[in-house]
């Protein structure tokens, strides 16, 4: 009965069919039909505005906010540290929780290692897997030392039965391992598309929120949305975390990308070991490569990422170019590379129009905020004059078009994090220079690039 108004929305216009259809009879678009669940109380009585508000509900209280106590979340730890960090401090009750990253990044042995601290813990973890049989899971424990782990695992794709079998449990958290692979009979479409991963999501979340299981589902997904299924998702749950990382490189970073119940860009960092996921209290020996004496083109930058300030090496490479030079950045932004060619073009003499120019952050770790321009800057200007910086040297600010340096968020944080780290020397916007001197640490301020260059160029 239900399937026979099921119908097919078209993502680009919202124009319905009955049918689904490779194009939309709407617009034309192609592939943006969306099966969509059919609406509930047909023939529901309507009101002077057309609408079926009073027969679907009745109206709500209202309450005047000032008279709302503002109560603070509770939270459970999860007893991993970097994971807790991220979270804002742990899992909150009826929270949801989507975890998204390439496949074989860690997910799944995250959340493994996770559950199984919570059930230690005395709260009851359920880990639902979709992917993997029992056994896998069960290899995978073994692997991680949990081979006793009292951990429930449910091996089901269909919702229903997830559903009822939460209800009937009612756990402290639900781990969904994947979100794609779970669908719900109430639609025709195959598990993993777009309108079975919001239909099962929706629902799931509506039982987090009912029930007060924290619910945490996962998605295979990476940053850029290469597989569209869990980005949808991203408005619906409370907090959205980013596994990162280089599968070359052991090391893990998960970021919040939005947090309800706490920072976002708060990032946790793990070593992937052979007995799973260890946190890395100090990450920022991670992202400093060894070098027993400077090197042309190597900057270390002071870089906040979340609440934490960071070191990290920034390289750069310049070299001569064939007829149409080459600009390439990992982990950094590639617009802003050519942005910050051009300015040092500009406003301090730098030319590199006939170079190739290569930039890498060094660990894999990728940045985003405009802090790190300075120190891009310094270190394609190293490298082109083949001139390294000074031995302890650490620099970051934000570069604008017209030449001029911009103070970065929080930089009395980011020169103590260095100068706790052994750095001496440091070149920072003029706004970010403290008013007493940090122990051990020189400090350089300008308001200008063609000043930067002049700094660098008296220390060498
Ligand atoms: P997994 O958690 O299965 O990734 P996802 O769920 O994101 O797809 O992690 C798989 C990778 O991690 C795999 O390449 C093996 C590696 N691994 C370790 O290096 N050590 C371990 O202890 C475990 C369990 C996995
Ligand atoms: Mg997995």
């Amino acid at each position: 009965m239900a399937k026979d108004k099921t119908q097919y929305v078209c993502s680009e216009c919202g124009g319905t069919s009955p049918k689904w259809l490779g194009k939309c009879p709407s617009c034309g678009a192609w592939n943006s039909l969306v099966e969509q669940a059919p609406a509930a109380a047909p023939g529901a009585a309507q009101n002077r505005f057309g609408n079926t508000f009073a027969a679907l509900g009745g109206a709500s209280e209202l309450a005047v906010l000032a008279e709302i106590e503002a109560t603070d979340v509770a939270r459970t730890a999860t007893g991993l540290e970097e994971l807790d960090r991220v979270l804002g401090g742990g899992i909150v009750p009826g929270g949801v929780t989507l975890i998204g990253g390439d496949p074989g990044i860690g997910k799944s042995t995250l959340l493994l290692q996770a559950a199984d601290a919570l059930q230690k813990a005395g709260q009851i973890a359920l880990y639902v897997t979709g992917e993997e049989s029992g056994a896998q899971v069960a290899l995978r424990a073994h692997r991680l030392g949990l081979e006793r782990s009292q951990v429930q695992l449910m091996a089901e794709i269909q919702l229903e039965k997830i559903l009822a079998t939460l209800d009937a449990h009612r756990p402290a958290i639900a781990i969904i391992d994947s979100i794609q692979t779970v669908y719900s009979d109430q639609l025709t479409s195959a598990p993993g598309s777009v309108a079975q991963v919001r239909e099962c999501a929706a629902h799931l979340t509506r039982f987090a929120k009912a029930s007060g299981t924290a619910v945490v589902l996962v998605g295979h997904v990476t940053k850029e949305g290469a597989l569209a299924g869990p980005r949808v998702l991203e408005h619906m749950v409370d907090t959205v975390l980013y596994f990162e990382g280089d599968t070359h490189s052991s090391f893990r970073l998960v970021r919040a990308i939005k947090n309800r119940f706490g920072a976002v860009n708060e990032i946790g960092v793990f070593a992937m070991t052979e007995r799973g996921l260890r946190g890395v209290a100090n990450p920022s020996a991670i992202f400093l490569s060894q070098h027993a004496q400077p090197v042309p083109g190597s900057v270390v930058l002071v870089t906040l990422e979340g609440t934490r300030p960071m070191l990290v090496e920034i390289q750069a490479l310049v070299d001569d170019g064939g007829p149409s030079p080459r600009r390439l950045s990992v982990g950094l932004e590639r617009d802003r590379l050519a942005m910050l060619l051009a300015v040092l073009h500009r406003h301090a003499g730098v030319a590199s129009m006939d170079q190739d120019v290569f930039v890498n952050a060094v660990g894999g770790v990728r940045i985003t905020e405009p802090a790190a321009d300075l120190a891009v800057m310094l270190a394609i200007s190293s490298s082109l004059r083949g001139k390294a910086l000074p031995k302890g040297f650490v620099a970051f600010g934000e570069v604008g078009l017209a030449g001029e340096v911009r103070p970065a968020p929080r930089g009395q944080e980011r020169l103590r994090e260095a100068a706790k780290l052994g750095f001496s020397v440091a070149l920072v916007p003029k706004a970010n220079a403290p008013k007493k001197p940090i122990e051990g640490l020189t400090i350089h301020a300008i308001d200008r690039v063609d000043e930067a260059m002049a700094v660098v160029r008296q220390l060498d």
